[in-house]
């Protein structure tokens, strides 16, 4: 013990006052150090318990019987997109035109860590910027990266002049 003492700097006129015992605090107990571990890998189960079930807890679309109206027919060029809120729930939902007569929905959040998606007119794909994820702009399902599941799509109808988010379409 002496000899350790030794080692250490000398102590502040302060410290007769307010004792600190340098060698312990300077040391992790085993108890202490397995409460760590515990914590840790405590809290990553509970984490990926979390992401595995996020599916599961994410909020249904309320589509009213005859569709929710999304837009002008005149609102979204050919070749462009509209953001919109899924209906019921507060999650960013993307329409896209990819020619004249053609509409497609789709949550707008990446299904691997939720980066907001967007949609390449140039290659027909719908890109997330994070990892580099990339998802078919027809169908939804994943093309590359990370992602482990398809967009949530919706489908979509032209009626007349306005376009009109019909259903949440299944993936199979
Ligand atoms: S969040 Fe989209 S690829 Fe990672």
């Amino acid at each position: 013990m002496a000899e350790t003492e030794n080692r250490l700097p000398p102590r502040p006129a302060w410290e007769a006052d307010f004792p600190i015992e340098r060698v312990e605090a300077q040391h992790v107990t085993r108890r202490e150090f397995a409460k760590f571990l515990v914590l840790v890998s405590g809290g990553l189960t509970v984490g990926s318990a979390v992401v595995a079930v996020k599916d599961d807890l994410m909020p249904a679309a309320h589509i009213t019987e005859g569709g929710v109206r999304l837009c002008a027919v005149s609102e979204v060029p050919v070749g462009e997109t509209k953001m919109f809120t899924i209906p019921g729930t507060a999650l960013p939902g993307i329409l896209i035109r990819p020619d004249a007569d053609t509409w497609r929905a789709y949550e707008q959040k990446c299904t691997h860590l939720s980066c907001a998606v967007f949609y390449d007119p140039g290659t027909a794909r719908i890109e997330c910027p994070c990892h580099k994820g990339a998802f078919d702009a027809r169908t939804g399902f994943v093309l590359q990266g990370p992602p482990p599941r398809p967009l949530r799509r919706f489908e979509v109808e032209r009626r007349g002049d306005d376009v009109y988010l019909v259903a949440e379409v299944a993936h199979t």
